[in-house]
């Protein structure tokens, strides 16, 4: 079969996101995903509730899939799952599925690599989106990564640096729920930083060796500022929200930015390719189109319905897996840690 004809049917469950996609070569078909809103009362995912709902979702959505991109299930040609990393009761889920779909279908199982998922839309065919040329920085900035990872090609990644201790987009998560956000906050703060003003507060950037990001002191410097003001007025985060929020979105990011220009000046990368839930933020992206042109890097942007989960970046991944002929097993396992 011609590689522009696959018909790959993907599956995405790592965390609290149930998705489902259908990629025809590299165009997608559909892109379909369920939110799981039950962890919002919680302030952040609980796994077992995130388990038992992508159970209750996955059929839903990878019918829906199928019904968008008008496929029947007998003309698919291959199917393809998250196997890691993530939440291990979450890739149970998609993985049992998808080897259950495969083996009823008699087709092809492809596992794939979240994280090169992430990295990977930039190669989907679709108009606004440009692939880069190997070698480039990939830069994933999600709920549970921070990696600045020089991509030699699809599959051939090596860690530059990593953060020490939280994700870029957990530092979102968790100041915001000391605001009082509802989780991901992520989304919230960068709405709300659009009325503020980024330099009323200042937090500390930390000077970290290599190329190695440190989010955990922001994290809780923001915390014992808002302690301390909250105790003389306990009115102080609303009367000040907009600005805490660009405040504290103008340091996160600067974070990663300082890193990539560490990177790129010691490495000679001029792409830097970005992906994950926190490549939509406005900030990053508006800072990141900014350095684009004193830097002269050529920064590659997902486009918005590709940074956070989804089950595209896992189909795009696997029709290169499926050029390269790299097949699974229905003895695979899942694994909540993976490395590139
Ligand atoms: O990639 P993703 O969907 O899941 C993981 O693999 O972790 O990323 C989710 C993260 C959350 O922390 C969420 O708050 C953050 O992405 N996020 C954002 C924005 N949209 C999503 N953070 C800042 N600004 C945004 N616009
Ligand atoms: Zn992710």
């Amino acid at each position: 079969m011609l590689s522009n004809q696959e018909l790959i049917l993907a599956i995405e469950s790592s965390c609290d996101d149930t998705a489902a996609a259908v990629l025809k070569g590299r165009k997608v078909l559909s892109n379909c995903i369920a939110n799981q809103t039950i962890h919002k009362a919680y302030g952040g995912v609980v796994p077992e509730l995130a388990s038992r709902a992508h159970q209750s979702k996955i059929i839903p959505v990878v019918q829906q899939a199928l019904a968008h991109a008008n496929i029947d299930k007998n003309d698919l040609t291959a199917i393809a799952y998250t196997q890691g990393p993530g939440l291990l009761g979450s890739l149970l889920v998609g993985g049992a599925f998808a080897k259950s779909f495969a083996l009823s279908l008699n087709l092809p199982l492809i596992p794939i690599n979240h994280m090169q998922g992430h990295l990977l839309v930039h190669f989907i065919e679709e108009e606004g989106i440009e692939a880069p040329k190997f070698p480039f920085l990939g830069v994933t900035v999600s709920g549970g990564h921070t990696q600045l990872v020089l991509v030699k090609n699809h599959f051939n990644m090596e860690v530059l640096g990593t953060t020490l201790d939280d994700a870029i987009g957990e530092a979102f998560d968790k100041c915001g729920k000391r605001m009082g956000l509802e989780y991901p906050s992520g989304p919230q703060i960068d709405k709300l930083a659009q009325k503020g003003d980024p330099t009323k507060f200042r937090f500390p950037i930390p000077n970290m060796k290599g190329f190695d990001v440190s989010y955990s002191g922001v994290k809780t410097a923001f915390t014992n500022f808002i302690h301390k003001q909250t105790q003389n007025d306990g009115n102080y985060i609303s009367k000040n929200l907009n600005d805490l929020c660009a405040s504290l979105q103008y340091t996160l990011v600067q974070i990663i930015l300082k890193k990539i220009e560490q990177v790129t000046q010691t490495q000679q990368l001029n792409q830097i390719v970005i992906g994950g839930g926190v490549a939509a933020n406005s900030e990053l992206r508006k800072q990141l189109l900014t350095s684009e042109k004193s830097h002269q890097w050529k920064v590659f942007l997902p486009p918005l319905k590709y940074t956070t989960d989804n089950a595209a970046m896992i189909g795009i991944a696997a029709y290169y897996k499926i050029l390269n002929k790299q097949f699974g097993r229905l003895t695979d396992p899942s694994l909540s840690r993976l490395n590139y």
